[in-house]
């Protein structure tokens, strides 16, 4: 593995390594034992969007590690004042160990690998967030003990958390059942890899996709660079909410996931969303400790 740049990049087996190392990184923070397998790297990590999750959790994480975090606002950046990316990743690398990016379009992100010599991971997209869907699949192991016959299942918009769910949830094989508004479905290259696993189906019917789930996950309904479709988008994802009455469907035991931030009465209730927070909270702290495996990985 060279880089982080989607789900669909890693294998199985790295995917398990990743989350295996996760969870000896959390044990040893947990115990006070020291794991200082960065020390003196530095990782820079590039901000087009707004972040509280992954900026934090890749700056504290790189702290522990022994590294040093640089956080590069693109308001700051030439690039964001039109600095090619190309010239940005052959700068950037010859001071840096490893580069984060949180971005718009994709192909930044393959750029910046393409064109630099440091490990790039992709901090989310608006195809993919890989990073966010590593710390649920720790999370779902640590709570639910494996993945053998589980079924996953999310509701809502076909955004980057349902593309990287869906590839990740299927790579260490869960089922995975996705329901998305007709104009709202997962990316085209998402569907394309579906068409390998049986175990994926995709519906319009949330009460067909949560039936008997283990997992159930939701996002928001307008991501960051949809703000500005929210009117339409509440109208099309009316019966697209996770809330108790549809809950009633899924196992007695089955465990909701949200990548935050959460937007009550929107995607999930905040009934359902209090009760699950224990659940939630952990998926947002594994965020740490998954990214710490992907950098000792990458950069150790
Ligand atoms: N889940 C997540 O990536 O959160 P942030 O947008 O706060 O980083
Ligand atoms: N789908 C959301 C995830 C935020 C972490 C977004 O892209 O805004």
């Amino acid at each position: 593995m060279k880089h982080l740049l989607k789900m669909m990049d890693l294998s199985t087996e790295e995917i398990t390594d990743i989350l295996n190392l996760a969870d000896q990184l959390k044990y040893e923070l947990k115990h006070d034992i020291a794991h200082p397998h960065l020390k003196g790297k530095t990782l820079g990590m590039i901000f087009q969007k707004a972040s509280t999750r992954t900026r934090v959790s890749f700056e504290a994480g790189m702290f522990q590690l022994g590294g040093h975090p640089l956080f590069l606002s693109s308001k700051d950046l030439q690039i964001g004042r039109g600095e090619p990316v190309e010239d940005t990743a052959r700068v950037l690398s010859r001071y840096l160990d490893g580069i984060m990016i949180r971005t718009f379009d994709q192909k930044e992100v393959e750029d910046l690998a393409y064109y630099g010599t440091v490990p790039v991971i992709n901090g989310l997209t608006d195809i993919t967030h890989p990073c966010q869907v590593l710390a649920d699949l720790m999370t779902v192991r640590e709570i639910k003990g494996q993945f053998d016959g589980l079924k996953m299942c999310y509701i809502g918009d076909g955004n980057n958390m349902a593309n990287a769910l869906t590839v990740g949830g299927l790579k260490v094989g869960m089922s995975v059942s996705l329901a998305c508004p007709a104009d709202y479905s997962p990316h085209e290259s998402v569907l394309e890899f579906t068409k390998n696993y049986p175990a994926f189906t995709l519906t319009t019917s949330p009460e067909e996709a949560i039936a008997d789930a283990d997992i159930v996950f939701t996002d928001v309904w307008a991501s960051m660079g949809n703000e500005n479709e929210i009117i339409e988008r509440r109208k099309a994802f009316v019966g697209y909410q996770v809330n108790e009455e549809i809950m009633k469907l899924a196992k007695p035991d089955a465990i909701v996931q949200h990548c935050l931030p959460a937007h009550r009465g929107e995607e999930i209730t905040a009934e359902t969303f209090e009760k699950h927070a224990a659940e939630i909270f952990e998926e947002a702290e594994n965020r740490l400790h998954a990214q710490k495996a992907v950098m000792v990985r990458l950069m150790g």
